[in-house]
C-alpha cells in the first residue's frame, strides 16, 4: 500500500529509485513510519541548504533560492551525495560523504582515532586514513614488553569497529586504507585482503610515488623506510613488489593505486601539508580533518534532441557550487578539528553521473574517440562555469579563508571561494535514485537483477527498454556493456575526465574473468603513464569485496 501511494505521487522515480528512497532516506517518525514523500525529502533538502544564504545577504530571497534548488533536485538532474538527501534539515544535519582523519605513532592517539572513526560513521561519513606514520610490525615500543603490531593490525582494528558501528545504520561504513610503497610492511599490506571476507568495511591503496614508477620502469630496487627515523631498512625489488600488487589486485581487486605525487601536484595547498590519503573510494584527496560534499550532474538531463545542451549545463554547474558552497555553512560537523579544516579550505567537488547514458542517447558508443572529446568537452565545461561562481560568490562571501596560502593568489586568481570544485564520484547510490548509469561508468548490464534489502530486483536499463518497447532493432555498437569496453578504452576515459577535474575521478576497470595477472599489471603501468591520480581494477569472477561493490545497494 505504502509502496503504491508514493510512488504514484512521484511518477519520476523507478520502482528500483522508489524502494531506495524508501528504504535509506526517507525520514521516519520514531515508530519507524513514514513522515514524507520524496517530494517532501527535496523540499527538506532545498530549503534547508537554501537558509545559507541569510547568512551573507539578510534581504536574501530565500524561497527562490529553494524553488531553484528543489527544481533541479525534483528532477534528478543534479543530486548531493546522500548524507545530504539523508540528513539535511534533520537534528543529525551531517552532510558530507568524506573524511580524512589523521593516523599518529602513539597509542593514545591511535585510540583517539577509533573514537573519531565511530562518531563520522554514525553520522554517514566514509573515512580514508593513511597508517604510512605508523611503525612496522615487530618494532620496538620503549616501556613495552613486546613490539609493534604494525598498520595491518591496527586496520583490522577499525574493520571489527566499523562492522560494530553499522548495526542500524543507513549507510554501510566505508574506509579506505592508504600505505605508502615504502613502508617496510608493505607485502603484509598489499595481500591484506587475500583471505575472503576480510576488511570487508576497507578498500586498500597503496601510494605509489614517481621514484618508484621509475624504479619499476628500470628493473631498479628501491628502500624500505622506517617511518619514525627516516632511515632506509632493507631494500625490494620494485619489479616484483609491483607485480605483487598487480598479482593480488587480480585475485580480488585490491589493492587500487594511489599516485601520490600526481595527486600532490594539484594540491591546491601545499604549504598546509602533502596529502597522504582520500576518502574510501579514492575520488577526493584531502588533508587530515578535511571533509567534502560531493554533488553530481545528470547528465541525460542536458541532452536535446541528440544534443548537448551547454547552456542549460553551465546552469546546473552553477546552481550546484551555490548549493554546494552553502552545505558547508549549514553542515553540523561531527568533530570540531573537522570544522575547523573543512570551513578554511571549503572543499567541494562537482561531478557527474549517467556519462554512458548521455552517450547512447547521443548515439555515440563508449569505446570511441567521440566519446573521450565529449568526456572532455563536458567537464572542461563544468569546470569553467564551476570556477565562474565560486568567483561571484567570493565576492559577496569572500574567498576561502586560506585562500592567501594556496596556489591561486601566484596563478593571478583573485577570487575564490572553494579551495577544489570538481571531484568524479562513483555516485553508487544517488544514480540508482537519478535512474541513470553511475558516475563515468559504461552500463555494468543492459538486463540484470539487484538484490536490495535481501530481495531481487529486475533491472532493466530504461534506454535499453525504451527500445523494446517501441520495438525498435538494439543498436549493438552503442549499447556497449563494461565487458564490451577495453581496458585502454575505460582508462582513456577516465583520462579525458582527469584533465579538467581538480580532485581525482572514481573509475573501475572492469576486466573479463579470462584476464591475465600482466593484464592488469598493464593497465596500472598504462594509469600512471597517462596522467591518472589512481586507479582500480575488479575482474568479473575474482572473490573481491569492494566495499563499494557491497555497499551500493544491499
Ligand atoms: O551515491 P552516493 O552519494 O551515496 O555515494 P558515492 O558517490 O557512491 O560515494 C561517494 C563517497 O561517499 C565515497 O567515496 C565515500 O567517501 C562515501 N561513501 C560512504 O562513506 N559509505 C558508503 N556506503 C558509500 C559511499
Amino acid at each position: 500500500m505504502e509502496n503504491t501511494h508514493m510512488e504514484t505521487e512521484c511518477p519520476t522515480l523507478s520502482a528500483l529509485a522508489w524502494t531506495v528512497i524508501k528504504n535509506r532516506y526517507l525520514a521516519r517518525n520514531c515508530a519507524g513510519d513514514l513522515i514524507e514523500t520524496p517530494a517532501d525529502m527535496f523540499h527538506r533538502v532545498a530549503a534547508s541548504v537554501a537558509r545559507a544564504d541569510r547568512l551573507f545577504d539578510t534581504g536574501a530571497d530565500l524561497s527562490k533560492t529553494t524553488e531553484r534548488f528543489e527544481a533541479v533536485l525534483a528532477s534528478l538532474a543534479f543530486l548531493p551525495n546522500s548524507p545530504c538527501l539523508m540528513n539535511a534539515g534533520t537534528p543529525l544535519g551531517q552532510l558530507a560523504a568524506c573524511f580524512v582523519l589523521p593516523v599518529e605513532d602513539r597509542p593514545e592517539a591511535m585510540c583517539q582515532t577509533m573514537k573519531e572513526a565511530a562518531i563520522i560513521h554514525g553520522a554517514c561519513g566514509g573515512i580514508g586514513f593513511s597508517f604510512s606514520r605508523l611503525r612496522p610490525r615487530g618494532d620496538t615500543i620503549l616501556q613495552a614488553c613486546g613490539g609493534a603490531e604494525g598498520p595491518v593490525a591496527f586496520i583490522r582494528q577499525l574493520d571489527r569497529a566499523a562492522a560494530r558501528t553499522d548495526q542500524n545504520r543507513r549507510r554501510p561504513a566505508a574506509n579506505m586504507a592508504v600505505l605508502e610503497i615504502s613502508h617496510p610492511d608493505i607485502e603484509a599490506f598489499i595481500n591484506a585482503k587475500q583471505t575472503r571476507g576480510e576488511l570487508r568495511h576497507f578498500n586498500l591503496s597503496v601510494a605509489v610515488d614517481d621514484q618508484f614508477m621509475e624504479c619499476v620502469n628500470s628493473g631498479r630496487n628501491y628502500p624500505l623506510v622506517h617511518p619514525g627515523t627516516g632511515k632506509a631498512v632493507g631494500r625490494r625489488n620494485a619489479e616484483e613488489i609491483f607485480e605483487r600488487m598487480a598479482s593480488s589486485a587480480w585475485q580480488t581487486g585490491d589493492p587500487g593505486l594511489l599516485f601520490i605525487d600526481r595527486i600532490n601536484r594539484d594540491n591546491p595547498l601545499p604549504r598546509m601539508g602533502r596529502i597522504c590519503a582520500t576518502n574510501p573510494c579514492g575520488e577526493q584527496p584531502l588533508l587530515p580533518y578535511e571533509s567534502c560534499t560531493l554533488g553530481s550532474i545528470n547528465l541525460t538531463k542536458v541532452v536535446e534532441n541528440k544534443e548537448i545542451n551547454f547552456v542549460e549545463l553551465d546552469r546546473l554547474a552553477r546552481t550546484a557550487v551555490h548549493f554546494l558552497d552553502n552545505v558547508i555553512e549549514i553542515n553540523h560537523y561531527p568533530l570540531r578539528q573537522i570544522e575547523e579544516a573543512s570551513r578554511s579550505t571549503r572543499k567541494i567537488g562537482l561531478g557527474v553521473m549517467g556519462f554512458a547514458d548521455m552517450l547512447i542517447l547521443l548515439n555515440i558508443p563508449y569505446q570511441s574517440d567521440r566519446a573521450v572529446a565529449v568526456a572532455g568537452r563536458i567537464m572542461s565545461r563544468i569546470q569553467r562555469s564551476a570556477e565562474a561562481e565560486s568567483a561571484s560568490l567570493a565576492l559577496v562571501r569572500g574567498n576561502f579563508p586560506c585562500f592567501e596560502h594556496s596556489i591561486f593568489p601566484k596563478r593571478g586568481v583573485r577570487l575564490r571561494r572553494n579551495a577544489t570544485l570538481t571531484t568524479v564520484a562513483p555516485t553508487g547510490s544517488i544514480s540508482l535514485i537519478a535512474g541513470v548509469s553511475s558516475g563515468i561508468e559504461p552500463v555494468f548490464a543492459f538486463r540484470g537483477r539487484r538484490r536490495i534489502n535481501g530481495i531481487l530486483y529486475d533491472d532493466i536499463h530504461p534506454i535499453y527498454a525504451r527500445y523494446q518497447k517501441d520495438q525498435k532493432p538494439i543498436p549493438k555498437e552503442v549499447f556497449q556493456s563494461a565487458w564490451d569496453v577495453a581496458p585502454e578504452w575505460h582508462l582513456k576515459v577516465q583520462a579525458a575526465f582527469q584533465r579538467h577535474t581538480e580532485n581525482a575521478v572514481s573509475k573501475t576497470v572492469n576486466l573479463p574473468g579470462s584476464a591475465t595477472r600482466e593484464d592488469v599489471r598493464q593497465v596500472f603501468l598504462n594509469a600512471h603513464a597517462m596522467g591518472l591520480k589512481g586507479i582500480t581494477i575488479y575482474r568479473d569472477t575474482s572473490h573481491g569485496d569492494q566495499v563499494l561493490n557491497t555497499c551500493t545497494v544491499n
